[in-house]
């Protein structure tokens, strides 16, 4: 396969990286490991989240329209990793086609490297209904048929109580029952978990809000239960499309703290990037992103 093309883009430009909200901090934390010398700016459109319950696509791919035609007039970004199953599984193909010059990363649930890990050969997928309930995801299914059994599960309202709890430091008793007690509805809801045959051995988070609640579902699911997110991978694709592009940055560039942003309360995402990333509320700040 033939390395795409893009225009050149000044390799101190930013990366940069949205999701509805706060979950997209989970892949970005992938990317500041694997792209040291990066500097990032991360959007989250917390005032419409969530994305994935009911928002529907039209309104998905409007949103990530937006948001892009933004990063890049106010940041000039030299590559957008969509950090959101949800708009990936909605828009991703409109972007590519509208923005060809633009290196661009998107998400989906990691059902390929649940096949190759697998042992009973029976995988769990959760993620937002707009995900698993999209043609993208529908064909990637599709793909794999025949080489495991998938039992699919969304999770209405899970990333809406991550992205609440998220606003509390530290997340208030009620929110922090709501959200475990929806990852046991959810997960009891797709079978036995375990290591014997015909157990789900393998969940694939599909979703990427959900890695802040990795903890829970591990206290639900076992030790022997193997978890797999998109994080890394990902951060691994944008690395290699910057180096096609000729846009890594140096290694003697020394990278600034990101730049987040938020269009929902101030105060949520402050509280989110010092929780998961320690990053200092002054990194964060309040932004509108109007419509296209
Ligand atoms: N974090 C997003 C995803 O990966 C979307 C969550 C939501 O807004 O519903 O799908």
């Amino acid at each position: 396969m033939s390395a795409p093309s893009f225009a050149a883009s000044a390799s101190d430009a930013p990366i940069g990286v949205f999701d509805s909200g706060v979950g997209g901090l989970s892949v970005l934390q992938a990317l500041r490991a694997e792209l040291p010398h990066e500097r990032f700016v991360y959007l989250a459109d917390s005032a419409n989240a969530p994305y994935g319950d009911a928002r529907g696509d039209a309104f998905v791919a409007a949103r990530t329209h937006a948001i892009t035609a933004y990063l890049s007039a106010q940041h000039h970004i030299k590559a957008l990793v969509v950090a959101c199953n949800t708009a990936t599984a909605a828009a991703i193909h409109e972007v590519r086609a509208r923005r060809p010059d633009l290196p661009l990363v998107g998400v989906e649930p990691a059902l390929k490297p649940a096949v190759a890990l697998s042992q009973t050969g029976h995988i769990g997928v959760i993620g937002t209904r707009g995900t698993l309930t999209s043609a993208k995801f529908a064909k990637l299914l599709a793909s794999l048929q025949g080489q495991a059994e998938f039992t699919v599960q969304p999770c209405d309202g899970l990333a809406h109580a991550i992205e609440r709890s998220t606003a509390q430091d530290p997340p208030s008793d009620p929110l922090a029952t709501e959200t475990r007690a929806l990852c046991a509805r959810y997960t009891s809801a797709m079978g036995r978990f375990g290591n014997k045959p015909g157990e789900i051995d393998t969940l694939v988070l599909g979703c990427t809000h959900y890695v802040f609640v990795q903890h829970e579902l591990r206290a639900l699911l076992g030790p022997q239960v193997q978890m797999i997110s998109t994080g890394e991978p990902v951060a691994r694709q944008t690395r290699r499309l910057l180096q096609a592009a000729g846009a890594l940055a140096p290694e003697s560039a020394v990278a600034a703290a990101p730049l987040l942003m938020t269009t929902g309360p101030l105060a949520q995402l402050q509280t989110a990037a010092a929780r998961w990333l320690q990053l200092p509320a002054a990194c964060c700040h309040s932004i509108a992103v109007p419509s296209v």
